[in-house]
This record gives C-alpha cells, structure tokens and sequence, in this order.
C-alpha cells in the first residue's frame, strides 16, 4: 500500500529516503500506571485537538521492567506514573530520553523537573494533616507528629508506602538521618493503631475516634468531601479539618508534596507526538482538568485549583528543597522504616 502510494506520488528519492505518505494516522502509545478514568478524559481532548490517536496502555505494575524487557522494539512513546521515585527509577532505568521544549520548561518549574528534560511533573499531591475537626490546630510541622503529647493519637498507612517513604525521605533530607531515625520511633510510640490501610482511613478512623491526627494526601480530601451526602466517604471528609504542615528547621516554611509525571520513552517511534502530548498536559486547560477533576495541584503557575481544595486546603507553598534531591534518600529511608519496626 505504501509502495504503490509511494510510486504514485512520490518522486523516487523521497521513497529511497523512506518517506511517510502525507495521509498517514498520526499516532502514539502511552503506558501509564495512573487509572484509566482518571486520565482517559485527558487524552480524548489532545486526540481532538491534536488529530493524534492515543493508544492508552495501563500497566498496573512492573512498568519499568516491561520497558526494559521491549527494548529497541518497544512502542511506548509516552510513560506515565506518579512518584517521584518512579519516574527517577525509568531515568536509571535507561529507559528515557532528554526532552528540549521551551513550552514544558516555562510551564514546569525546574525543581519538577529531571535534568536535561528527561521527566516532568503534571501534577503535584501534598502529604497534609487531617485532624479532628475540634482539635484547636492551625499550624502543624511534621516533626510535632512525634511530641508525646500525641501519644496514642496518630494514624497513618504503612511507613513502607510511597508515599510515606518519601516523606522519611525529605526528613533526612532536611535534618540528617539521626533526627530523622528519633523523629520515626516518636512517631511509631504515638501510633493509635498499625500502621496500615489507605489514606482515606485516616479519616475515618479520626471519624470512630480511634486517633485524633494523621497525614494523608491532599486529593482524597476532594474526592471525601465531593463524595454523594450521606455516603461513609463524605462523612469521613467532613469529620476533619486539613493543614499544611511545614518542616521545624526549614525557613521557608513550605509542605512536602510528591508528584504525577511523564517522560519520552527511549526508543520512542513516534517522539514528536510524544513531546505534543507532554506539552498539551502542561497547558493551561490540561491543568485546569488535573485540579478540577483530580483534585490535585496543578504545576503550572496561575491555573485555578478545585474550589473543594481551595477552601479546605488552600494555596500550597511547596517545600522548596528540589524533589530529586529528596529523592535521593529513598532507599534510606525505606531501610529506617524497617529499622525502627514502624509497621510491625
Ligand atoms: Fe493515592
């Protein structure tokens, strides 16, 4: 079909020179580990705006493994994942390739951002305190989560979660891995129970009366409070008040948050569109979409956030320590967490 195209309109170097007929489906494969629903409705607005067509691939785990296994042969244009520590693991991975785009580096502050372009932020998630909504709390820092006072008081999910473990991780990137040892056994002495679940039982079990603090996400906080009234999720939404923690020994006072990102797949075919979809995920309606509908902060500056964020949670002032440098940390802290027995 091509040949014969080819030998109908094309003069014979442009064939030699393996040109692509002008009527060709612009394409691209996108492997992400985010839920389908929550970014399908994303990439059906760059399908028709860009003429694009996105084959979406949801790769539950082992994402940087399949790559890897695909090789030269893999059609993965686009990979998509959430965590800081994710995205670092496909740069070392080898299964990246550097990004040059004024778009994405205007809109994408450099400290969430890799080096060279090789991945970037969409969206960004704080780690909050949710706390019983009669608690006389209104500024928190995450080293007051292992004071005595709260002893029996705190819940939160594994130590060995993520989303946890890059928290630990930005406690030593803050205070060194001595205090950041202390302040995780104070915080385990205040445990009211396991440390296990979800983020959402923090708020629940703040709701039953089992614990009175606990860090969470900030998004589970819009999808709690969006949820249908009367429902358990809206209640457990409502049965708290959300702060913005801040580090002891950090002046600038900002919260740690952890990050959805993308980058180009090494051996990516169709780099073009690849770059095209990266950068309609940073424009400003993209954005808009992350923080309506995800209730997450979007990273370009001047999108509007979700109003269920706004009021409950506010403008985030983002710790300004860079994200890649906490990231460093991770194994550390994965290897603290065990130490100190934090979820036996
Ligand atoms: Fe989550």
């Amino acid at each position: 079909m091509t040949a014969r195209l080819c030998a109908l309109t094309c003069i014979a170097t442009a064939c030699l020179a393996g040109a692509v007929p002008a009527h060709a489906a612009e394409e691209l494969t996108l492997y992400t580990t985010r839920e389908p629903g929550l970014i399908q409705p994303l990439i059906t607005a760059f399908s028709t705006q860009s003429g694009v067509k996105v084959n979406t691939v949801f790769v539950k785990d082992g994402l940087l493994e399949r790559v890897k296994a695909e090789g030269a042969r893999s059609p993965a244009d686009v990979l998509m994942t959430v965590d800081i520590g994710n995205l670092i693991d496909l740069v070392d991975g080898g299964v990246t390739q550097p990004v040059k785009s004024a778009a994405l580096e205007s809109a994408v502050p450099a400290n969430l951002r890799g080096a060279d372009g090789q991945w970037f932020s969409l969206s960004m998630r704080a780690r909050v305190l949710y706390a019983d909504k009669s608690l006389p709390l209104t500024t928190f820092r995450y080293e007051d989560l292992a004071n005595p006072k709260y002893k029996g008081k705190v819940c939160i999910r594994a130590g060995q979660h993520p989303y946890n473990t890059a928290l630990v991780a930005s406690m030593i990137a803050h205070d060194g891995e001595a205090k950041a040892e202390q302040w995780l056994r104070g915080v385990k002495a205040n445990l009211a129970r396991k440390a296990t679940g979800g983020d959402r039982d923090v708020a629940r079990d703040i709701l039953g009366g089992i614990c009175d603090i606990g860090l969470a996400n900030s998004y589970y906080v819009g999808q709690m409070k969006a949820s249908k009234e009367g429902s358990d999720a809206r209640k457990w939404g409502d049965a708290i008040k959300v702060i913005r923690p801040t580090f002891a020994n950090a002046k600038s006072g900002g919260t740690h948050v952890n990050i959805s990102g993308a980058a180009v797949a090494r051996n990516a075919p169709n780099r073009a569109n690849a770059v095209k979809l990266l950068e309609f995920l940073v424009s400003e309606p993209a954005q808009a979409f992350y923080a309506e509908t995800n209730y997450e902060y979007p990273v370009r500056k001047g999108v509007a956030l979700d109003s269920i964020i706004a009021s409950s949670i506010g403008e985030l002032k983002v710790d300004p320590l860079p994200i890649t440098e906490i990231a460093k940390y991770r194994k550390q802290a994965s290897a603290l967490v065990d130490k100190v027995g934090f979820d036996q």
